[in-house]
């Protein structure tokens, strides 16, 4: 599959099969987050995969995430992402929405679905996950095959014309 049809075809999926992700897939699929970019490759990503009954049930109160078995909770560190160079401000969370998108295309290349939720209480994240002050949560991002009503929302194919999103200088 060529590059954009694989972005095309990634789609949101709200309605997982219980069916487990291969640890095999896992491994490449966090192999490709750690090939992401990030700035001044510090890679700051801290990324916590929901194995143990106990992990699972505190990602359970933060969301469902829509029956997925197998979800990551993906954080940046603060301390050791770069900061910007004016205004100091942390770039801890593009270092780690990038490994996510890493993860989720490669994801979909090996034929595993993912959703992307943010939809959730970060501060109580923190405190279930015992996080460091420095380390925030950034997102779920939640793995597995679609069931037969995880289908693409409308919103997938709803993408603005580019003259609206892209200007030409
Ligand atoms: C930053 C971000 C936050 C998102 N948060 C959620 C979320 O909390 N719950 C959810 O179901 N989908 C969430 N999504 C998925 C988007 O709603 C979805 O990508 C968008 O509607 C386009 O649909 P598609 O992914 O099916 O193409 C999020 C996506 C991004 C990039």
């Amino acid at each position: 599959m060529d590059f954009l049809t694989l972005c095309a075809k990634r789609y949101s999926v709200r309605s997982y099969l219980p069916d487990p992700v291969p640890q095999e897939a896992l491994a490449e699929i966090l192999r490709a987050g750690q090939l992401a970019p990030t700035a001044k490759n510090n890679q700051s990503q801290k990324i916590f995969v929901m194995q143990s009954p106990e992990a699972k049930a505190k990602q359970q109160q933060l969301h469902a995430c829509y029956g997925a078995p197998l979800v990551l909770l993906i954080c940046g560190d603060e301390e050791i992402a770069c900061n910007r160079p004016v205004t100091h401000h942390s770039m801890a969370e593009m270092d780690a929405s990038i490994v996510a998108t890493h993860m989720m295309l490669a994801a979909k290349s090996l034929g595993v679905d993912s959703t992307w939720i943010c939809a959730f209480d970060h501060d109580m994240a923190s405190e279930l996950f015992c996080l460091p002050d420095h380390v925030k949560p950034h997102l779920l991002l939640a793995l597995g095959y679609p069931a037969p009503d995880g289908t693409p929302s409308p919103r997938h194919t709803d993408r603005k014309p580019l003259e609206q999103t892209v200007t030409y200088l």
